[in-house]
């Protein structure tokens, strides 16, 4: 890809989201991707990599669980963290002695890291703390003349980030919760640390992921009362939840986003992103069940209302 290889940023799909890309061996283009998003230099980024047989190359070891996960979930939806070669660059790895990898399943982003040969450094196309984009106009419309090239892949398959697993020293620890879930990875990896000092962990920042209208979350026999008391002709309010509203509530635009997590996950940042544009007071969000398969959407739920509630 020529863009790539002549230090400049492309967009580009993922089966999760939409990818913020630069030559992971080139420290001015990746620099330009941390000014460009406004991320803090010792958040580090992912180095997507186009098959299994370069992870030898980015780590310094390769953790035989480290091994067994990639086997079984890559191409996929899946970021190790492993010790990091000595040649990878600081900055991709905001100083840390560990590095992030992903081999991404979406074809078109197969084809461009077939086709450039080595990693991409990326993280989400978005400005930092805001919404990951599921579509390529959402990556236009954030950062559109500064990229060297926008691969359109149509809307992205899952619409939440790759699950994180962090395999450093004896252990084994789940860093960010994803489509993976974390019995997928103790069926390959067996029982999982408990969280703790993990460097830099994802997301460590508790607001992420999030729209700029405030969003409060709220049990499910709470929803009508609430958006009754504050909704009003000057006070448009949004519901975002998993069934359609009990009584008729004027002044309120409510989605019914279903209950079912696949789905409800690939569309939860294209619900977020229209609502933010809607010119509410408040989005009200409906809290999933405290289950598995719910754990990435109530994880990115839970930090888009950090700084509300
Ligand atoms: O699905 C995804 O993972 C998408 C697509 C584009 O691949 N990428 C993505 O990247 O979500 P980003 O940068 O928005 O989030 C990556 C997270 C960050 O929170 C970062 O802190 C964490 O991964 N991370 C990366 N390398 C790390 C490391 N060495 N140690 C701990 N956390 C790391
Ligand atoms: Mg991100």
């Amino acid at each position: 890809m020529t863009a790539l290889r002549a230090g400049e940023l492309v967009g580009f799909p993922t089966e999760t989201v939409y990818g913020l890309g630069a030559d992971a061996t080139n420290a001015a283009a990746v620099a330009r991707v941390f000014a460009l998003k406004g991320r803090p230099a010792d958040h580090p980024l992912i180095v997507h990599l186009a098959g299994i047989e370069s992870l030898s190359w980015w780590a310094a070891t390769v953790p035989p669980v480290a091994l067994a996960l990639a086997r079984q979930f890559w191409p996929g939806p899946l970021t190790l963290i492993v010790p990091k070669a000595a040649h990878v660059l600081a900055l991709v790895t905001g100083g840390q002695d560990s590095v992030g990898l992903r081999v991404p399943a979406h074809p078109v982003a197969q084809r461009l890291l077939t086709a450039f040969g080595g990693g991409i450094a990326a993280p989400s196309a978005n400005r930092y703390g805001r919404l990951s984009p599921t579509r390529a106009d959402h990556v236009r419309d954030e950062f559109g003349a500064a990229l060297g090239a926008l691969l359109d892949g149509g809307e992205a398959q899952l619409g939440l980030e790759s699950t994180i697993v962090a395999c450093l020293g004896d252990t084994v620890r789940l860093l960010r919760p994803g489509v993976i879930t974390r019995s997928q990875i103790e069926a390959v990896a067996g029982p999982l640390s408990a969280g703790g000092a993990v460097p830099r962990a994802s997301g460590d920042r508790a607001k992420h992921y999030a729209p700029q209208t405030p969003l409060e979350l709220l049990p499910t026999a709470a929803l009508e009362a609430r958006a009754a008391a504050l909704a009003g002709p000057d006070h448009r309010l949004a519901v975002l939840a998993m069934r359609p509203p009990r009584v008729a509530l004027p002044e309120v635009t409510w989605i019914d986003a279903g209950d079912r997590p696949d789905d409800y996950g690939h569309s939860l940042y294209n619900h977020l992103r229209s609502l933010d544009r809607g010119g509410f007071v408040r989005i009200l969000v409906e809290t999933p069940p405290d289950t598995e398969s719910w754990a990435a959407v109530r994880d990115r739920l839970q930090r888009a209302s950090a700084a509300t509630t």
